[in-house]
């Protein structure tokens, strides 16, 4: 049998600090990165085109022979993952998977919070869908989850404005906005794979008893754990250690941002999706 890479996708760089936690725990898979830089950010994006992008990226992943697709992207992990679990694997083959960053942060989340107050960050896509909320109330049913949108975030990382000073007011507008909301909250999920990035400013702005947390490490142990559960996909995945990426976007771009984010070279490919 033919080995295979996991698909790692996101509208743009986020993906590449889940991947870039993913490899560094299991690095002797193959991986392709994707992202989407060309119809980033998806954030602001209504459920039906947010479905149709990620679905035609998980379609060039299958195409590429990937037998597992994660979608490094609470984004599309609300808004689209649902569906083509459920609808389109079914359709285009169903030996085929693909996981989300959600469940795996909800699984341990309130695990990591004392007060049982919760705050997450995300994109005004993923706080509409209510996802964070759904999930982890079924895990931690006792567990109060507040939401704020932080829709000027993933553009101060696209444009590379994530230390500049313009960052300040929108950072810590919205860091101000969740702790008013509920007093409680003691850990902060960053629930878009574009916040580390943005982690210094964060940091900066939020007061120091409150936890923050990143998905990079619990997606990656998620991932081994499905693996170790799940022989019959992790038999097909190819393990040369090597990682290749490609982006719908200008490539130079996406390589000297991705390499910041990635913290290694990245020689990135340009794909057509249509
Ligand atoms: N990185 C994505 C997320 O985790 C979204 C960024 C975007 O708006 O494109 O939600």
């Amino acid at each position: 049998m033919i080995k295979k890479p996991i698909g790692i996708f996101d509208s743009g760089y986020g993906g590449l600090t889940i991947l870039k936690d993913i490899s560094a725990s299991l690095p002797d898979y193959d991986y392709i990165y994707l992202g989407d830089n060309a119809r980033a950010p998806y954030g602001p994006l209504d459920y039906q085109t947010v479905y149709k992008y990620t679905l035609e990226c998980v379609k060039w992943f299958f195409a590429k022979g990937c037998p597992l697709v994660i979608l490094a992207c609470n984004t599309a992990s609300a808004k689209a993952l649902r569906t083509i679990q459920q609808n389109d694997l079914e359709l285009i083959d169903h030996t085929k998977r693909v996981l989300g960053v959600i469940r795996p942060t909800s699984e341990v989340i309130g695990h990591l919070t004392k007060s049982g107050h919760v705050g997450i960050m995300a994109t005004a896509g993923t706080v509409q869908s209510g996802s964070y909320p759904i999930e982890i109330n079924k895990f931690f049913p006792d567990i109060k989850v507040t939401q704020e949108a932080c829709p000027e975030w993933v553009d101060l990382v696209e444009s590379g404005k994530k230390q500049s000073e313009e960052a300040n007011e929108p950072v810590k507008k919205h860091i101000d906005s969740l702790l008013a909301s509920d007093h409680k909250i003691d850990s902060v999920l960053l629930g878009c794979t574009h916040y580390p990035l943005l982690s210094e400013k964060i940091l900066q702005f939020m007061p120091s008893g409150i936890r923050v947390i990143t998905q990079g490490e619990i997606v990656a142990k998620g991932l081994k754990k499905y693996l170790q559960n799940h022989p019959e996909i992790e038999n097909k995945i190819g393990k040369g250690g090597i990682t290749e990426f490609y982006t719908t976007g200008e490539v130079n771009n996406f390589d000297l941002k991705a390499s910041v984010f990635y913290e290694k070279p990245v020689n990135a490919v340009q794909i057509k999706l249509k």
